[in-house]
């Protein structure tokens, strides 16, 4: 890797005021030398061929997802277009790229991983684009666990007994592949992510019932298992700093690891109603805190109780602090809280809603809120942790690219105030690079800076010259943002 993420300067940007042709002042924003500016995938979504992981399973699992659709048959193939998706990086000027190694793919049977047998076509598939990536100087940022699992450790038709992240063995075998991933790539990555959106994969397997392995409503199976995946997570990142000991981009560091967190804003359903103003408060830290408090203080929360004095919770627990090297973390939209209205969840005694909010935001064409003004408030939230931030994924679903520049610029608008504010902000990756498989709601959202036809052929939407100008000049004028084409409002949704 070439670009350096803690080399890079945490002064604030160079922040020109000027008066525009209008008469205005304007402030125009620019980025720390290094700043990662890059997009990201992940396996599942982008690859095909991938039939040893539960979410091949479930996918083929009929009325699971919208549409039945499935990576194999109407997915980018990213893995077969290596050279198409580095092009659309290097052409739009971007310096990092964020996707995820399967493990399914390098090990599909419990026997490959014990022998210690990877597939050679799935690491030479990798191989490849790692080598591109570093070619052509775009640092490489590697997810080991993006929601998928191998099937023989998460088995989707027996949901009733533990899977994943449930099976006492998953954290140790997780920090395993870890190591021999790092041992393997360490050269040419710095940038780990071990485990994505912890939280949401608990949510969406054991709650909302829409990800493997589909328990509905069951929140003590739910945040036992982020308790798990906080363990596995600490393993894996002392695996990979024990194995990955080169430096690949020179800066002192040979690796640095941490989760892509999901970082949301809360808000009373009803703001007049003190108690779900309460709620929204108590989601917010549990949904945004709970955590980063694990894997940074060590303070481990075992009721999700908020407090950290019941008889089982910790306080600097000597095998969780300390085990993020900076924090990553997912931001895409607002959260509405209540604690009388809809489907109140057991402990976090509360009803969340996510799409189709009844605001006056701007709706993407998944139901979600435009909410750029969030993205400072969850880079100030994290802030006190005293570790740089990488935004790993922020976007909106927009087939038709009418908001995709706009909302682009908003939010590094809101990363170019939050370094003046003397954030330590290092990097912002666009979810996504290409258009892929949206999990539980299939092909209907296009996240993409790009689609692609039915061979392959990939089309750039014109946001992503937007991102590469950006990119390019390293600057934003707020000028020039407020002169683009105000948001149109979706109105036919995707499920
Ligand atoms: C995030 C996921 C990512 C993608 C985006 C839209 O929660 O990490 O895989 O589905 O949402």
């Amino acid at each position: 890797m070439l670009v350096s993420v803690v080399a890079c300067s945490t002064a604030s940007p160079a922040t020109q005021t000027g008066v525009d042709a209008g008469g205005d002042t304007s402030v125009t924003y620019s980025y720390p030398k290094g700043f990662l500016f890059g997009s990201a995938t992940a396996a599942f979504q982008v690859e095909k061929g991938l039939t040893a992981s539960d979410w091949s399973a479930w996918a083929r699992t009929k009325g699971k997802i919208v549409g039945d659709g499935h990576p194999d048959t109407g997915g980018p193939d990213a893995l077969a277009h290596v050279d198409d998706d580095v092009k659309l990086l290097v052409d739009s000027k971007q310096n990092a790229y964020r996707f995820s190694i399967e493990w399914s793919r390098i090990y599909p049977t419990r026997e490959s991983f014990d022998r210690n047998e990877p597939v050679a076509e799935a690491v030479a598939a990798y191989d490849g684009l790692i080598t591109k990536l570093v070619a052509a100087k775009i640092a490489p940022m590697v997810t080991l666990h993006h929601f998928s699992m191998p099937s023989w450790l998460s088995d989707v038709t027996k949901s009733n007994e533990p899977q994943g992240w449930e099976r006492p063995e998953t954290s140790t075998l997780f920090a395993e592949f870890a190591r021999r991933m790092a041992a393997r790539w360490g050269k040419h990555v710095d940038l780990w992510i071990t485990i994505n959106e912890p939280l949401n994969v608990a949510l969406g397997g054991y709650v909302q019932g829409s990800f493997p392995p589909g328990v509905l409503l069951d929140v003590p199976r739910a945040l036992a298992l982020v308790k798990a995946e906080a363990r596995a997570h600490a393993l894996a990142f002392d695996a990979i700093h024990e194995a990955d000991t080169v430096d690949a981009d020179g800066d002192g560091k040979a690796a640095m690891v941490s989760v892509a967190l999901h970082q949301r804003t809360f808000h009373a359903l009803d703001p007049n109603e003190s108690v779900d103003v309460e709620a929204a408060d108590r989601v917010r830290r549990l949904w945004n805190l709970w955590f980063a408090n694990a894997i940074v203080r060590g303070d481990f929360d075992d009721e999700f109780d908020l407090s950290y004095d019941g008889p089982n919770d910790k306080k600097a627990d000597p095998t969780l602090v300390k085990r993020a090297d900076f924090l990553g973390f997912n931001y895409y939209s607002d959260t509405l809280v209540s604690a009388t209205r809809g489907i109140i969840l057991p402990v976090i005694k509360a009803a969340i809603y996510q799409a189709n909010l009844e605001t006056d935001r701007p709706k993407s064409d998944f139901g979600w809120d435009i909410h750029p003004d969030g993205l400072g408030v969850v880079l100030d939230e994290l802030a006190p942790y005293g570790l740089p931030l990488i935004i790993t994924e922020n976007g909106l679903a927009d087939a038709s690219d009418n908001n995709r520049a706009r909302f682009l610029a908003e939010h590094l608008v809101q990363v170019g105030q939050a370094l003046q504010r003397g954030v330590d902000v290092r990097g912002y990756m666009h979810w996504a690079l290409i258009d892929n498989f949206e999990w539980a709601s299939g092909f209907c959202p296009k996240f993409g800076f790009a689609s692609y036809n039915s061979s392959g052929t990939r089309t750039a939407r014109p946001s992503l010259d937007v991102y590469r100008s950006i990119i390019e000049s390293n600057s934003l004028a707020e000028t020039r943002v407020a002169a683009m084409p105000a948001y149109k409002s979706a109105t036919e949704f995707c499920r």
